[in-house]
């Protein structure tokens, strides 16, 4: 074979080896010197120079000369962009000079901020904590709370049924009686908790919501206790300059009862946030305790209510929407 002909199958064949190199899984020493080394194919050729025709060495020398110098050129910039290329992986995934990544932290719903308050403020007068069931029998949620069956008082709370006497509890008054029956009196409990309307959805009004009952039973337990008590837990919610009345009302399981509102200036209207009374002697009565002996209070607030108007919060829906842009505000 001829040397030009050498000449041009080493060329090929570099090209060849130099193209399927490929940085990070072979090593480029071992090519470079299978054609550049010392007894590598380029100096294999020179060596046969010697044998071609006097009058085409020149010409032979030169094309060698030419590979040669190609080969090497071709080697130093491969070199050059696997160095570059290092080092442009190391700036983006080494560089521990880098600040870390900052999680987002995460922040108190407003609805639990307004409950741990009103959990504070009440703990600190006396009041224990307690829970009750959200699915629970006619019997807690409506009868012996002095609401009988088809009492017209029932649609004042429209109700999800489950079964016949199952509902989802629709305030936690029904937590009331069950403490009753448990514990025997004196007692004071607050119960925090969700309940459930069946309810046309509005800025107002939610399927569910959450209340916080409190309860006090002890001997010669007055109305104006209850009242005292009520405006002592606003002025800590709200500030001592809040203005508040109590409006006279209804409810089965009280008597006397009444609501109480909340000046709300930027509607300039009254907002009620709770109803209350002195507990029925009929309720009592269910319980097995003795009406000539016990008296007490109990109140019912909305906690969507209270929030809503600490946080200045126009619609009570924010709540349930899991909308951080909201959330996060808290
Ligand atoms: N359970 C009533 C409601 O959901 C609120 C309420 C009123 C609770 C008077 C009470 C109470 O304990 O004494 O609307």
């Amino acid at each position: 074979m001829s040397l030009y002909k050498k000449i041009k199958e080493v060329r090929n064949s570099f090209r060849a080896d130099l193209d399927s190199f490929i940085s990070d899984q072979n090593d480029i020493g071992p090519i470079r010197i299978k054609y550049l080394g010392r007894k590598g194919e380029i100096a294999q050729l020179f060596s046969e120079l010697g044998d071609v025709e006097p009058n085409e060495r020149p010409e032979a020398g030169k094309l060698l000369n030419q590979l040669k110098i190609e080969c090497t050129k071709s080697f130093d910039e491969k070199i050059n962009t696997n160095n570059n290329a290092h080092e442009s992986n190391k700036e983006s995934h080494e560089d521990l000079t880098l600040p870390g990544l900052t999680f987002p932290l995460g922040s108190l719903h407003p609805i639990q901020l307004v409950l741990d308050e009103i959990k504070d403020i009440f703990k600190s007068i006396g009041f224990s904590i307690a829970y009750g069931p959200e699915i629970d029998d006619d019997y807690h949620n409506f009868q012996a709370l002095n609401i009988p069956k088809h009492h017209p008082a029932r649609d004042m709370q429209d109700t999800f049924f489950i079964e016949d006497n199952i509902v989802l509890r629709t305030h936690t008054s029904n937590v009331q009686i069950h403490l009753m029956e448990e514990k025997s009196p004196p007692l004071k409990y607050i119960v925090p908790g969700r309940v459930y309307r069946n309810e046309s959805i509005s800025f107002k009004s939610y399927c569910l919501f959450h209340q916080v009952e409190g309860i006090y039973v002890d001997k010669n337990v007055s109305f104006s206790e209850l009242k005292g008590t009520i405006e002592y837990f606003v002025k800590r919610m709200f500030g001592k300059d809040v203005k508040i009345r109590f409006r006279p009302s209804y409810f089965p399981f009280t008597e006397p009862s009444a609501e109480v509102d909340i000046w709300n200036d930027e509607r300039g209207q009254w907002l009620e946030i709770l109803g209350c009374g002195s507990v029925d002697p009929a309720v009592f009565e269910n319980v097995g305790y003795d009406p000539g002996i016990w008296q007490g209070y109990a109140f019912g607030m909305g906690v969507e209510r209270i929030a809503m108007l600490k946080y200045k919060i126009g619609d009570i829906r924010h709540f349930y929407q899991g909308d951080v842009r909201f959330l996060s505000q808290f």
